[in-house]
């Protein structure tokens, strides 16, 4: 049967390393990206080597009005839509004291609202399919709190809620919605903290080492597995023991 996956921020990072994850799984992908459209290109044709299609969508997710209308013209291209990961968002390092309303608000709408809507745009696409995995890309953070982003805390524990909601909301129609919190993971939006703490950060997880993006994507993989259907409302902790439930 032919699937057809949505990765948000599908550029970079994570989202990258999902978008080829999913592809090798036998996927067509198709993914959003903000500004890094050579990276996007780059991605796309990987995906194509693989002997998938693939559909680069620039979508800055500020722009909520896009969501549903990207999302049924996915949908439209490549002939369904079977698995969301909402993965696309960013890091803002800003003491609770200097967060401003805009801050706040802007923070909210990338990372929780916007996928609330890729959600609400994706669902009709996948009872049609009567098959459908969405996975949120959540944080750590979720879990333990922020004292650097209280407002990247904030929206990351609103996913988990958003996640468990849909779970039983869906249930019936074969789609599963599980949230994955990474603890520190090798990409850009922790580069900088890595260069300045990086060995501090590290010995105090106890793997000993950072997460490589592949990681996530192979858990993200999973649970957009048709084997995975039993895996519904679940939260997952990748964070190489930092924290443990
Ligand atoms: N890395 C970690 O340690 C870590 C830990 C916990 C959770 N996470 C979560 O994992 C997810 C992926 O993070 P990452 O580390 O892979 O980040 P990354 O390497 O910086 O990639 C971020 C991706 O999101 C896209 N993006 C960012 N802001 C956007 C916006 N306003 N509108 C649309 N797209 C936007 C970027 O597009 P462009 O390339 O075009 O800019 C890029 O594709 C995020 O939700 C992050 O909060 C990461």
């Amino acid at each position: 049967m032919k699937r057809v996956a949505l990765v948000t921020g599908g550029s970079r990072g994570i989202g990258a390393a999902t978008v080829l994850r999913l592809a090798q799984m036998g996927y067509d992908v198709a993914f959003t990206y903000r500004a890094h459209a050579a990276e996007a290109n780059a991605i796309a044709r990987a995906v194509e080597e693989l002997g998938h299609q693939a559909l680069p969508v620039q979508l800055d997710l500020e722009d909520l009005s896009r969501i549903k209308p990207t999302v049924d013209e996915i949908a439209e291209k490549l002939g369904g839509l079977n698995a969301l990961v909402n993965n696309a968002g960013y890091v803002q390092r800003i003491p609770p004291e200097e967060l401003s309303l805009a801050d706040w608000e802007r923070m909210l709408r990338v990372s929780l609202t916007a996928p609330f809507l890729f959600i609400q745009a994706a669902v009709p696409h996948m009872k049609r399919a009567g098959f459908g995995r969405i996975v949120n890309v959540s944080s750590l953070r979720a879990l333990t709190g922020s004292p650097h982003g209280v407002h990247y805390a904030a929206a990351k524990a609103g996913l988990l809620g958003l996640t468990k909601s849909y779970a039983s909301v869906l249930a019936p129609f074969g789609i599963t919605v599980n949230a994955v919190c990474p603890g520190f993971v090798n990409t850009d939006v922790n580069r900088e903290q890595l260069r300045e703490r990086g060995p501090e950060l590290v010995r105090q997880i106890p793997v000993g080492r950072v997460a490589e993006p592949t990681e996530v994507a192979a858990l993200i993989g999973f649970l957009c597995a048709e084997e995975a259907g039993y895996i519904t409302g679940a939260t997952f902790s990748i964070n190489g023991g930092l924290r443990m439930d």
